[in-house]
């Protein structure tokens, strides 16, 4: 099992090209089941969880050629001979949760494991589930499985406000709803640049969209949709993380392919800090002011707020930050867990339910650390970088699920980062 161990200290200095969205890739591969022509995805992220997404479509029949090394996704699912996804899968990734709607929406049938629960939090998927229903599925829950049928073999368009916004749920009926019969209008749905970029997709293949980006997505079904080619969003998950570095370590860094309109609020965050954001031609500039940043206040929220994606990176941040900051998590219940490794590293932080108080320190410490989840992983090493002595954080997959060569690109800024296997 790889580890990353860090040498702290040092300024960063150079250019960091930012991948296409995991989150984004992730919800556009599953849309090659609504078309029997060609899909085809370039700027795709190389990860780990495109890896699975492309395992769980190839088992139900679909190709998926990973060309450029993995940077296009040629994608064709002319012949899908299985509508079963399988535990085994999607309990590896929960967005396989997102090949559902479409089976449904193509062939009138499927059956998807239950994805069960992750270290954030219960991650149910009852609104996945009440919007197909809606959209006249016969749901029957059996062995941990949905097994879901089209009334009529057909989906039926029909209006469905969301409790709780969720960016899945969202996607799952935004993709059902292209080929259903007649309009469907979703209420209250997630407004992340995600859901935009699967909407811009679908049009591309002919369906009718209107309204992604806003509370309400309109839906006009239609018959069949042709395939298209696609270039995958920014990941502004991946860009707020980048843009932290120099913020916590010194130095200046260009995030190659960076835009504001990704990361607004996250940026507001980051100037009421002292972190200085420059938009150049080529992505967004970011250094820190002073010597050391200002405490802030946290609260993550839906698109457009703070994103509970950047919570963690944002608490590596605020570990050595003048003064005392709270983050509040409002949308994971148990999204805290790198707090623990912080303070392994000297970090003072109190978690009491959804909030966390962070007292900065001078300077944090290296210490062995260990990795919960994906964004906590990276946290640690953000927080390793600018802490005295060395690090090693452990259970390092998480990492390689949503972040392709980061060992190369801070290395490249100077960082003293390097893969060891332990
Ligand atoms: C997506 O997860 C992202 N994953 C997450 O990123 C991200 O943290 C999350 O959206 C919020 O932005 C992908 O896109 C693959 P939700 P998703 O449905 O869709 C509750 C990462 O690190 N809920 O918006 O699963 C849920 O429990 C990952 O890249 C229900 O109650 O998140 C949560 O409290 C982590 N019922 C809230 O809604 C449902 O049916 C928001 O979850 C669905 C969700």
């Amino acid at each position: 099992m790889d580890s990353i161990l860090v040498r702290g200290g040092g300024e960063l200095n150079g250019v960091i090209p930012i991948a296409g969205a995991k989150n984004a890739c992730l919800t556009l591969m599953p849309a090659t089941l609504l078309s029997e022509e060609p899909l085809t995805l370039t700027n795709a992220p190389r990860l780990s969880d495109i890896r699975t997404m492309t395992e769980l479509l190839g088992s139900l029949g679909a190709e998926v050629a990973s060309l450029q090394g993995g940077q296009v996704l040629a994608m064709s699912s002319h012949n899908i001979h299985n509508h079963t996804a399988d535990y085994d899968i999607v309990r590896k990734m929960r967005a396989s949760i997102l090949v559902l709607g479409p089976m449904l929406a193509r062939d009138g049938h499927a059956i998807v494991s239950l994805p069960g629960g992750c270290a954030i939090g219960a991650r149910p998927v009852d609104m996945h589930l009440q919007a197909l229903e809606a959209m006249g599925a016969d749901l029957e829950l059996r062995d941990g499985y949905v097994h879901a049928k089209a009334r009529g073999g057909r989906l039926t368009g029909a209006e469905f406000e969301f409790s709780v916004v969720s960016v899945g749920a969202t996607e799952n009926a935004l993709l059902a709803a292209t080929l259903a019969r007649g309009t469907t209008v979703l209420k209250n749905a997630a407004r992340e640049p995600e859901i935009v970029d699967l909407a811009q997709c679908l049009r591309r293949m002919g369906a009718q969209i209107e309204g992604e980006g806003t509370s309400t997505i309109t839906i006009q079904g239609v018959d069949r949709l042709g395939g298209a080619t696609h270039p995958v969003v920014t990941d502004r998950i991946e860009l707020g993380t980048y843009m932290l570095a120099p913020a916590i370590c010194g130095g200046e860094v260009e995030c190659l392919g960076g835009r504001i309109d990704l990361v607004g609020a996250f940026c507001e965050k980051l100037d009421e800090a002292g972190v200085s954001i420059e938009e150049t031609e080529r992505g967004l500039k970011v250094k820190r002011k002073n010597g050391r940043v200002n405490a802030v206040n946290v609260t993550t929220e839906p698109f457009p707020g703070f994103p509970t994606d950047l919570q963690a990176q944002m608490m590596a941040l605020l570990c050595t930050a003048n003064g005392t900051s709270v983050l509040e998590e409002r949308i994971f219940e148990n999204r805290f867990m790198h707090a623990p490794e912080l303070i392994r590293m000297g970090a003072q932080i109190d978690v009491h339910g959804g909030h966390a108080t962070v007292t900065g320190v001078e300077k944090l410490k290296g210490a062995r650390v260990m990795a919960t989840d994906l964004r906590a992983s990276v946290s640690l090493i953000l927080a390793a970088m600018a802490a005295e002595g060395e690090t090693v954080v452990s259970r390092v997959y998480h990492l390689d699920r949503g972040y392709e060569r980061v060992e190369e690109k801070l290395g490249a800024c100077g960082a003293h980062i390097e893969r060891i296997a332990t």
